[in-house]
């Protein structure tokens, strides 16, 4: 597929406009700092320092939220370990639960029309995962005590990954890294900053496909990511 293919697969119009630049790049070899309150228990200490293979197991074995009664398996991420670009969902839906895997329903196919849009590839210098790994029941945006007790394998993600841009998509995972309410129409079109690391919101692909108007402005954002990080270079 080509892109003027991939953009009319996703239903985007070829125009768009550039919007203000980004700030600064800031130094994004810092630590993760955990963005709320005092996440500092003993289970958080041992996450924060797992590698990936204790990490895979952790989350699998979690029994962290009540969401773990309900999973078929929880779903740590998808890609390349040194990836540049992260992008951070909400959480699994019925077919990640099933295959193990995020993003691989149709609002996944949307994110890999999105990716390819911008000549990213899953697994290619991009990593995905979710604020919560284990499936919301009727695919119910998590409650903020799943979305905490999740919180430190995310963190653990963004430390191993160091990834030089951090794209959220939607709102559960805008203010879970952000720690505040988001509205994406406000966020979107910034660089917004992340312990030390930019990252640029946008919508949920599943969003999307349910409103067309918007994708035009998803469109808007891609280009944004696209621009912010050659700057980052
Ligand atoms: N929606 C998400 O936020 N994450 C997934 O993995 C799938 C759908």
């Amino acid at each position: 597929m080509n892109r003027d293919q991939i953009l009319k697969e996703m239903g985007l119009g070829p125009i768009w406009k550039l919007r203000q630049p980004p700030k600064k790049k800031k130094d994004a070899a810092s630590a993760v700092a955990a963005p709320v309150d005092a996440r500092t228990d003993t289970r958080t200490a041992a996450i924060a320092a797992m590698g990936w293979a204790e990490l895979q197991r952790a989350v699998a074995d979690c029994q962290a939220c009540a969401l773990c009664k309900t999973r078929k398996q929880a779903v740590l991420g998808v890609g390349d370990p040194d990836a540049d670009w992260l992008f951070i969902g909400e959480g699994p839906g019925a077919d990640e639960d099933e295959r193990g895997e995020p993003f691989v329903g149709k609002a996944g196919q949307l994110l890999d029309n999105m990716l390819a849009a911008i000549d990213l590839k899953r697994g290619e210098r991009v990593y995905i995962a979710n604020a919560v790994k284990c499936r919301p029941p009727d695919n119910r945006t998590p409650e903020p005590g799943e979305t905490a007790a999740c919180w430190p394998f995310l963190a653990r993600q963004i430390e191993l990954i160091q990834p030089k841009l951090i794209v959220t998509l939607g709102k559960p995972a805008a203010q879970t890294l952000l720690q505040q309410e988001v509205k994406i129409a406000d966020a979107r079109g910034q660089v917004h900053d992340f312990a030390g690391m930019p990252l640029i919101v946008t919508y949920h692909p599943a969003y999307l496909l349910r409103s067309l108007l918007d994708k035009a402005k998803a469109w808007e954002d891609l280009c944004f990511m696209r621009k912010t990080m050659k700057e980052l270079r």
